[in-house]
C-alpha cells in the first residue's frame, strides 16, 4: 500500500475524488450547521442533534453524500486530537471500511487546528496496521483492497518528518508482524536467517549467519543446549546497520529467536501451546527494526543479534538438573528446561561484548510472569542505567508503544543460587520476570544494558490472534534518539588527513 501526504483545506477536500473520505473532527469542533462546505454542514447538524460528539473512535458514516466527491464519507472523532486519539480514530474508521472494495482512501486532518508530526505518524501506522493481512499459509490469499491512502493536512511542512517516520516504521512493523505470525514450520531458524539475508539487500545493511559448527567454536554451550533436542539446526544471526563511521560504537539489539517453545522436557500444557510459535517475536522485532532503519537512515551504527532455535523434548534434549557452560565461562544448572529464553540470550549477550557497544538492549518474550504483572499494555523494562531507562521510557511514550520499568535489586538473585553450578536458570514463582532479568544481568558487566520483556505485548490471543509488531516503534524512537544524542568521542573531529591519536579512546559509556 502507498501513502501520500498532501496539503488541502477542509473545503477543498469535499471535491476530492476517492472511494472513502475519512475526516477527523475534534470534540471541541464548532460548526454552525450552515457552514459553507458540505462536511462542516453535516458535522454541525449531527453535533447539534447529539448524534456525533467527536469523542475518539466515534464514527458517522454516509454513502454518496451530497456535494462530496468521495463515494463514502466517514467522519471520525479524535477527541482532543492527541496522537493516541488519532490512532484510535483512524483505526476505527479504517476498520469500518476495510471489508468493502475501497482502493483509494483520503484521510483528512485539515479540520484540526494544529497537527503534530506525531499525529500524522500515528495515522499512517494505524492505517498500515488495519490493512495488514496475513496470507502466507492460506490457499486463497485475499489481501486488503487498499492501494493508496492520502493524508491531507493544511500545512505539509510541519508534519513531513512525522509522515516519513510513519511510512518507514510501517514497513518495519509489518515485517515483524509477518515473521511473528508465521507458524513454526514456516519460520524455522534457517528461514529466519534467510529473512535476515533478504534485509542485507537493502542499503547500509549487512548480515552474517553462523551455523552449528561456528556456534560450537564460539563456545555458546548454553544456546547449544537449548537447541540440542530439535531436528532443526540452530542459527546465530548477526545483522549490521552501518549509518555512521566505522569507529563509532554501535547500539546492539539482541532478539530472542525461539521459533517454537514446547518447554522441552519441562513440557508446557497443551492449551494454547500453539501461541509459542510467537516465541521469536523478539527476533522478529529486531528484523523489523532493521527494515525500518533502512528506510529512515539515521546516522548511527546498530548491530542485531538473533540466537534462533527450537525448544523441543527429545532423547537428545537437555534434562532438569543438567549443567552447561555458557560462552562467558559461567556454568548454569538448568532446573527448568522451559526457562530457555535466558539460556540462548546469555550467550548472545556475551557475544555482544566484541562490538564494544555504547548500549545493549535485549528484546524477549521471556516470562509469563511479565504478562501477569503488566498485561498487554506495557512491556517490562529492566536496566540499572538511568539514562537508558529514561531513553527507553520516553521512546515508548512518544511512539505510543509503552513500557514500564521494573526493579533489579540484588536481593532478587537469591533464588538463582545452587549447589551444583555458578547459577541456576530459575528461582521459583515469585517475581519471575525480575529473576529472569537478574539472570541475564550476570552476562552484561561490560556494557550499559537494558532488557525488554515483551511476553504480554508482542502478540494478541483469542479471536484477534496475531503478532502486534511491538516493540518496533519503541526501538526506532529509541534509536533515533541515540543518533541525536552522541557521546563526544563519536563525533568526528580534527583536520582531514590527520590521524587520530594512537591511544585508544576510552569507550563511551552511557547511552
Ligand atoms: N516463552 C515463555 C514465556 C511466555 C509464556 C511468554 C507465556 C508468553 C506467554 C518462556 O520461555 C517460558 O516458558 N518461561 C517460563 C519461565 C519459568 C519456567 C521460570 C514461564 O514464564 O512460565
Ligand atoms: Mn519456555
Ligand atoms: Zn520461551
Amino acid at each position: 500500500m502507498d501513502f501520500e501526504l498532501k496539503s488541502s483545506s477542509l473545503a477543498r477536500i469535499c471535491s476530492e475524488k476517492c472511494d472513502v473520505l475519512v475526516v477527523l473532527i475534534t470534540h471541541e469542533a464548532k460548526f454552525s450547521g450552515t457552514g459553507d462546505d458540505a462536511i462542516s454542514r453535516m458535522t454541525g447538524l449531527a453535533m447539534k442533534a447529539g448524534d456525533f460528539d467527536g469523542k475518539a473512535g466515534k464514527l458517522l458514516g454516509s454513502y454518496r453524500p451530497a456535494d462530496i466527491a468521495a463515494k463514502r464519507l466517514v467522519i471520525a472523532g479524535v477527541g482532543d486530537g492527541s496522537p493516541k486519539n488519532v490512532r484510535t480514530a483512524v483505526a476505527a474508521a479504517m476498520n469500518s471500511v476495510k471489508n468493502g472494495n475501497a482502493k483509494r482512501v483520503v484521510v483528512s486532518l485539515s479540520a484540526l487546528a494544529s497537527v503534530a508530526g506525531d499525529s500524522v505518524r500515528a495515522a499512517v501506522l494505524a492505517c498500515a496496521d488495519v490493512s495488514y493481512t496475513y496470507t502466507a499459509t492460506k490457499s486463497k490469499a485475499t489481501p486488503s483492497s487498499l492501494e493508496r491512502v492520502v493524508f491531507a493536512v493544511n500545512n505539509i511542512g510541519a508534519v513531513r518528518t512525522g509522515f516519513d517516520k510513519g511510512v518507514g516504521l510501517a514497513k518495519g512493523v509489518a515485517l515483524a508482524r509477518e515473521w511473528g505470525n508465521r507458524p513454526s514450520n514456516h519460520a524455522t531458524p534457517t528461514l529466519l536467517a534467510n529473512a535476515a539475508k533478504e534485509l542485507a539487500k537493502l542499503p547500509k545493511i549487512k548480515v552474517d549467519v553462523l551455523g552449528p559448527r561456528e556456534i560450537a567454536k564460539l563456545g555458546m554451550g548454553s544456546f547449544i543446549a537449548v537447541a540440542q533436542g530439535s531436528a532443526q539446526p540452530l542459527r546465530f544471526i548477526v545483522l549490521r546497520y552501518e549509518g555512521a563511521v566505522k569507529a563509532e560504537a554501535p547500539v546492539v539489539l539482541v532478539g530472542k529467536g525461539i521459533t517454537f517453545d514446547t518447554g522441552g522436557i519441562s513440557i508446557k500444557p497443551a492449551g494454547e501451546m500453539d501461541e509459542m510459535k510467537f516465541d521469536m517475536c523478539g527476533a522478529a522485532s529486531v528484523l523489523g527494526t532493521f527494515r525500518a532503519l533502512a528506510e529512515l537512515k539515521p546516522a548511527l551504527n546498530v548491530v542485531g543479534l538473533i540466537p534462533a532455535c527450537e525448544n523441543m523434548p527429545d532423547g537428545q534434549a537437555i534434562k532438569p538438573g543438567d549443567v552447561v557452560t555458557s560462552m562467558s565461562g559461567q556454568t548454569i544448572e538448568i532446573l527448568n528446561t522451559d526457562a530457555e529464553g535466558r539460556l540462548v540470550l546469555c550467550d548472545a549477550l556475551t557475544y555482544a561484548e566484541r562490538f564494544k557497544p555504547r548500549a545493549v538492549v535485549d528484546i524477549a518474550t521471556l516470562t509469563g510472569a511479565c504478562v501477569v504483572a503488566l498485561g498487554a499494555v506495557r512491556s517490562g523494562m529492566f536496566t540499572a542505567d538511568e539514562k537508558l531507562a529514561k531513553a527507553l521510557h520516553d521512546a515508548g511514550e512518544t511512539s505510543l508503544d509503552l513500557c514500564w520499568r521494573l526493579p533489579l535489586d540484588d536481593e532478587y538473585s537469591e533464588g538463582l543460587k545452587t549447589n551444583f553450578a555458578d547459577v541456576a536458570n530459575v528461582a521459583g514463582r515469585a517475581g519471575g520476570a525480575i529473576t529472569a532479568a537478574k539472570f541475564l544481568q550476570r552476562f552484561t558487566s561490560k556494557f550499559p544494558w537494558a532488557h525488554l520483556d515483551i511476553a504480554g505485548t508482542a502478540w494478541k490471543g483469542g479471536s484477534a490472534k496475531g503478532s502486534t509488531g511491538r516493540p518496533v516503534p519503541l526501538l526506532i524512537d529509541f534509536l533515533l534518539g541515540q543518533a541525536l544524542d552522541k557521546p563526544a568521542s563519536a563525533v568526528p573531529r580534527g583536520k582531514p588527513g590527520k590521524k587520530a591519536p594512537s591511544k585508544p579512546a576510552t569507550r563511551p559509556r552511557a547511552a
